[in-house]
């Protein structure tokens, strides 16, 4: 039987913020990851290096990562393209995990990394070979795992096609993200059922963006399945700046709460991730609460 330990990957400071408009300032960005490490996350997404041109929010990564604490047992992974981000990422001395991202339609892959599906691996696993020669973890993504805001419904066969071939090329992990959130607990559960044929439960993560109200529920069908990890974010902040109508990722308060009610172990403090929210509200000028965050502190 599956345990009841459960990671939760707090993305709020890269896929929370990559999409906001305005700049949020490099310190605020070090305080909240520092302020996330604190909270118990055994893993922190901390920022990407992305073209500035393509997402100004992420431009300030090489401050980010020099500047933000590290604490033990607590992981950094930062969003890496291509081989000049990985260049960049390791000139930094400091980053010690990264994050490719691969899709699983052309349409939306052409959108956010200007590759079609294949090229974009041909490109993520000459980094991921690269990293790993250099001791780097590599975690991977797939995006728009049942549904694609460009061409439709997706195939569970492309999704399981791109999944194995990251982790067959090295990754530790390969984390299933419904970027436009329009997955139901029948798409995913059929996407699932498909990727789970060739790779195993504990290779696997799920990211639900939460923008039709279905992330909770496709978090508890991915349990079902023996999934024992998913991504989340701060107050529910997020989105990807190339997918049409994205908007935040599953806020880390509700996974919390829902986690904590069904018996789950994740080693976060809920109030603290609440009282973090608060402070960011404060700090960045921002009024983003998760529906937990909000009963919890009367607002
Ligand atoms: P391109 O224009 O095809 O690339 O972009 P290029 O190689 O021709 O380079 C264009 C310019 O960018 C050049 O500069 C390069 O030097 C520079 P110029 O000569 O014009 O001055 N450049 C870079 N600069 C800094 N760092 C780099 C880098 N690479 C090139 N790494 C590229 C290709 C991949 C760079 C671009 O499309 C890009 O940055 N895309 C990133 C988009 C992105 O960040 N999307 C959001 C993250 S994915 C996501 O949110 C989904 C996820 O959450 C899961 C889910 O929800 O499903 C993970
Ligand atoms: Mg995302």
């Amino acid at each position: 039987t599956a345990s009841n330990r459960f990671r939760v990957v707090e993305v709020g400071a890269r896929d929370g913020l990559q999409a906001e408009k305005k700049f949020v300032p490099t310190e605020v960005k070090v305080e909240l990851i520092d302020r996330l490490s604190a909270c118990g996350f055994s893993t922190v997404e901390t920022t990407s290096f992305v073209s500035p041109k393509w997402v100004p929010q992420m431009a300030d990564h090489n401050e980010i990562v020099k500047k933000h604490k590290r604490f033990n047992g607590v992981s950094y992974p930062v969003l890496v393209p291509n081989a000049a981000g990985l260049k960049n990422a390791l000139a930094t001395g400091v980053v010690d995990e990264i994050a490719v991202f691969g899709a699983a339609s052309d349409a939306f892959s052409l959108k956010n990394v200007n590759s079609n599906v294949e090229d974009s691996l041909k490109k993520l696993l000459e980094v991921t070979k690269i990293a790993l020669e250099n001791k780097i973890r590599v975690r991977g993504y797939v995006s728009v795992v049942v549904g694609c805001p460009y061409s439709g419904d997706v195939k569970p066969e492309v999704v399981a096609r791109v999944a194995e071939t990251l982790l067959e090329t090295g990754c530790y992990e390969v984390s299933l993200g419904d970027t436009i959130g329009v997955g139901t607990v029948k798409s995913v559960g059929k996407m699932l059922d498909t990727v789970l044929k060739s790779v195993p439960a504990n290779k696997l993560a799920v990211h639900f963006h939460d923008t039709y109200g279905q992330a909770l529920a496709n978090v508890l069908v991915s349990i079902e399945k023996g999934i024992r990890t998913a991504d989340s974010s701060i107050a529910g902040l997020g989105g990807c700046p190339y997918a049409k109508g994205a908007t935040g990722n599953l806020a880390t308060e509700d996974l919390l709460y829902f986690l904590k009610g069904n018996g789950f172990e994740t080693g976060v403090d809920l109030e603290k991730v609440v009282e973090t929210a608060k402070w960011f509200n404060s700090a960045a000028g921002y009024d983003k609460w998760s529906r937990v965050g909000r009963a919890i502190s009367n607002k």
